[in-house]
């Protein structure tokens, strides 16, 4: 698949090296193709390119958001339509208004677009190691849309993880608040934990 990433820092360029090693074809799409993080992460995947989000998104069969949230609304500003396409977000809101969701700011903003919740909840040093774990760690992925949370999962599971279906839009909140959960545990374990379900 071709893969438009929004973002080419730390998560962005994380997810890009692995959906990369996934055998995907990778873009990110910056506001500066020059900046220290794009350099980094276009150093890792040599196949690669850095565009504006506008153009980084023709063509592409997905459409990944790594941005500090507060930078959404000018980004996508300058994009086209994303209506009927698969849109996965990977953010956080940290801050803010505490009752929204990354994912519901991309819902109002792009209208139509399939939206999926995914790769939150981890930290990003652990997108290209997921293969590496005694116990797989798992990825909590919500959404409305069907086939935009089949295709988070199949990511999810093609970089390593154990997908998990984690309800409906409305949860992408709570995968959210999770992460002050994950930064705890990171404290006590390091940055390398993970969460795993498990079955009784
Ligand atoms: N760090 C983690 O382990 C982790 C894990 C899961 C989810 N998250 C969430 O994922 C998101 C990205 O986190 P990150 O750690 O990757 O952050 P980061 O390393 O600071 O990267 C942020 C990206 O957003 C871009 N950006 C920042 N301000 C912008 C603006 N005003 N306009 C356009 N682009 C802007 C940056 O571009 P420039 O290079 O041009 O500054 C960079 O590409 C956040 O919502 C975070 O909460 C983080």
């Amino acid at each position: 698949m071709r893969i438009a990433i929004i973002g080419a820092g730390d998560v962005g360029g994380g997810l890009g090296a692995a959906f990369a090693a996934a055998g995907h074809d990778v873009v990110f799409g910056v506001r500066d193709p020059g900046s220290l993080k794009t350099a980094a992460a276009l150093a890792a995947i040599p196949s690669a390119a850095a565009v504006s989000p506008a153009e980084s998104v023709e063509g592409a069969d997905v459409v990944v958001f790594a941005l500090r949230w507060g930078a959404v609304p000018t980004t996508v500003e300058g994009m086209p339509s994303l209506a009927g396409r698969v849109v996965i977000d990977a953010m956080n809101r940290i801050d803010g208004d505490p009752a929204r969701s990354t994912t519901q700011d991309l819902a109002d903003l792009l209208p139509g677009a399939r939206l999926a919740k995914a790769f939150n909840t981890i930290g990003f040093e652990n997108y290209t190691t997921a293969r590496e774990r005694a116990v797989p760690a798992a990825m909590f992925v919500a959404g409305d849309d069907a086939e935009a949370k089949r295709v988070a999962m199949e990511l999810a599971a093609q970089l390593g993880f154990t997908p998990e279906d984690a309800g409906g839009l409305a949860n992408a909140r709570a995968l959210e608040m999770m992460v002050i959960v994950w930064l705890a545990l990171a404290q006590a374990h390091g940055r390398g934990v993970g969460f795993a379900v498990s079955v009784g």
